[in-house]
């Protein structure tokens, strides 16, 4: 089966055809972030309105790349929600029109289903169950996967996602947008140790999360301190680490009340260096494997939808005609069908 994926429940808009029996055979990007660098932050109109612009180009750019036309491709799949309702309409209405003149079958994927997903696009690829610690720009959950639609979130960020930390916090160090990888780079050159960061709601039992008092920590650090460049690079490596050995503990506490074997990072968050060498030890600690996409496929993209969609598709689900999108969208209330 092959299976179009679209992805534009962000500032991302992203497209890929996915073969079942070939793999990936043709995936892009392209990312807005340059159009909302200057507002620190995701201007919803902007990001619908460059969607319209970069989609059908993009659709053709890459079913160009993957050598196949409209009669090759078996059902299509766009991301239905949770995100920007703008910018999911734009992803759906394209894919639902293009899935009625192929004549084949569409289907509305959840984004997060799709993040947790995409390490099966990998060689070495997870089977069910495991634990997926998801990790992006609007979700920071600890999710329970028994099996495909089978989630329960064991704990989830009760502020802001981890991602959104990285976003704000690089933004106070006057970094650019996204801030995840130019704070990962500057925390590179900081020196461990000078300052040490809150490790928010560690110290009780439980699976939730909060991530939004390490910028007002980092506020008053940077108050404090003053913002010479090196100063700053050893904040922004105290920030790192409080975030990672955060995430750590966690999923140390998840996998030891759980029992799985198994661990998927995901989510844009997954592609910091800092993170993955943290889980690498948990893994040895514990004895557990732990997958994860290559870093271009945890951010957002169209690949891991075509896969979450090839997955549905090839188990007879389809979305209907008149098709919606849920900003808003609780992974739990999916179904194994
Ligand atoms: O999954 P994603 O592309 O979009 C959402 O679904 O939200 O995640 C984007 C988030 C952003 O907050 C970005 O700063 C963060 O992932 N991110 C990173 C890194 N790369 C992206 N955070 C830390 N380190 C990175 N290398
Ligand atoms: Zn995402």
């Amino acid at each position: 089966m092959r299976v179009l994926g679209i992805e534009t429940s962000c500032d991302e808009t992203g497209v890929a055809v996915y073969d079942s029996a070939r793999g990936l055979l043709g995936h892009t990007v392209f990312s807005q972030a340059a159009l909302h660098e200057a507002y620190g932050g995701v201007v919803p109109e902007l990001a619908s309105r460059d969607h319209v612009r970069r989609l059908v180009p993009l659709v053709r750019e890459v079913m160009r790349q993957a050598g196949v036309s409209g009669a090759d491709i078996d059902g299509v799949a766009y991301t239905a929600g949770p995100g920007l309702v703008g910018a999911l309409l734009v992803g759906a209405s394209v894919a639902r029109a293009l899935a009625w003149g192929w004549g084949v079958g569409a289907i509305g994927v959840h984004h997060m289903e799709a993040h947790l997903l995409a390490p099966m696009l990998e060689t070495s690829a997870p089977e069910f169950p495991f634990l997926a610690l998801l990790v992006s720009g609007g979700h920071t959950q600890l999710v329970a996967v028994s099996d495909l639609g089978r989630y329960r979130v064991l704990g989830e960020s009760l502020d802001d996602a981890a991602g959104e930390a990285f976003d704000k916090t690089a933004k106070l160090l006057g970094l650019g947008y996204p801030g995840g990888p130019p704070l990962e780079r500057l925390a590179q050159s900081g020196r461990a140790g000078r300052y040490r960061f809150p490790r928010p709601m560690t110290d009780r039992p439980g699976l939730d999360f909060s991530f939004s008092g390490l910028k007002t920590h980092m506020l008053m650090t940077l108050n404090q301190a003053g913002s010479d460049p090196d100063t700053r690079a050893d904040i922004a490596r105290a920030f790192l680490e409080a975030v990672v050995d955060t995430l750590y503990i966690k999923c140390r506490r998840a996998l030891r009340e759980t029992g799985f074997e198994r661990l998927v990072a995901a989510g844009g968050v997954s592609a910091n260096r800092a993170l993955r060498a943290r889980l690498a030890g948990l893994a040895e600690e514990l004895g557990v494997t732990v997958y994860y996409p290559r870093p271009e496929l945890c951010t957002d993209n169209g690949a891991m939808v075509a896969y979450a969609g090839y997955r549905r598709l090839s188990r007879g689900e389809r979305s209907p005609l008149a098709f919606e999108v849920r900003p808003r969208w609780p992974l739990e209330d999916l179904t194994s069908g």
